[in-house]
């Protein structure tokens, strides 16, 4: 298995369904000493809830300890200090850093100037992978299955790193997509090509009732703000898709809606008490999912 975890690309099916199988142990098992001594670094470059309290929570309940900062104002790094130097620096004092930075490739970068290994945790509108890992386990969770799933994609496919890594990992489970987005936020043409050497069927609308019951998976995403350059185009946007209670007639008895989180404005909270709501959960899982993900880089499972 590969050190690092930086893109859901570098690792294959095998590599993929393992740590899944670990997750589930993990969310059998509870906590453990599996991790007594290890140190895990949290670097987190951009604002996060559920993916740094998540890892956090996942290396504590491993018997792990935690260092690392949330705010890089309180850090050297506003005194001008590279990214470099500061990998260099915490990779002395760790077992594992776990980073999200708003820059795309950083944590390739890390991953190639440390001697530990490295987890992105996001990194600009690229990759989330450990986000991925939790959505599969989420699919295999709430369908019995990952093979021939029809995953509706809604929301910002441009700028959203959870459906970019979400796809690539699907892949290998021969999928079919729709891609639910406004023009100005479809999906990229690099990753419906990735699809298409593929051979993995996919189609694209504007709208979001076309294709809700079509699928087993809706998957919301949240208008990415901190990725417009324009704060008048997120305007335009932010409010382009919202899930209502009273929408979801006639979906599929089995679908679920995920979320990766935060949601601002796209699933009404009268959807929350519905079967079809599984977000909260789907959360929930993210920390069995870390946990596994440390334990497996760290070569304990
Ligand atoms: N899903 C996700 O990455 O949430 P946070 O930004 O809160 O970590």
């Amino acid at each position: 298995m590969s050190k690092s975890l930086i893109s859901i690309n570098d690792f294959s099916r095998d590599e993929l369904l393992h740590i899944l199988s670990v997750a589930r142990e993990m969310e059998e098992t509870g906590s453990s000493k599996l991790l007594d001594g290890k140190v895990v670094a949290c670097l987190f470059f951009e604002p996060s809830t559920r993916t740094r309290l998540s890892f956090e929570t996942a290396a504590k309940r491993l018997g792990a300890k935690v260092i690392g900062f949330s705010d890089v104002a309180n850090t050297s790094i506003s005194k001008g200090e590279t990214l470099k130097d500061t990998i260099k620096m915490v990779s002395n004092y760790v077992d594992i850093i776990v980073m999200r930075h708003p820059l795309e490739g950083a944590a390739r970068y890390a991953s190639e100037i440390c001697d530990i290994p490295v987890v992105n945790a996001g990194d600009g509108a690229n990759q989330h992978p450990s986000q991925t890992l939790l959505d599969l386990y989420t699919i295999l969770q709430t369908q019995g299955r990952l093979e021939r799933v029809a995953v509706n994609m809604v929301g910002d496919l441009k700028y959203g790193r959870t459906v970019h890594s979400l796809l690539q990992a699907l892949s290998h489970f021969d999928p079919e997509f729709i891609f639910t987005a406004p023009e100005a936020l479809r999906m990229p043409a690099e990753y419906k090509t990735f699809l298409e050497k593929r051979g993995i069927p996919f189609l694209e609308t504007d709208s979001l009732m076309e294709h809700l019951c079509d699928c087993d998976i809706l998957y919301m995403t949240r208008v990415q703000q901190e990725r417009f350059s324009d704060p008048m185009e997120y305007e335009k946007f932010k409010d382009v898709y919202r899930l209502e209670r009273s929408m979801l007639a006639g979906v599929r008895e089995n679908m679920k809606i995920l979320h990766p989180l935060p949601r601002v404005g796209e699933i009404a909270e009268d959807v929350d008490n519905t079967p079809y709501a599984y977000y909260f959960k789907q959360a929930q899982n993210g920390m069995y999912v870390r946990m596994a993900i440390i334990a497996c880089l760290l070569g304990y499972r």
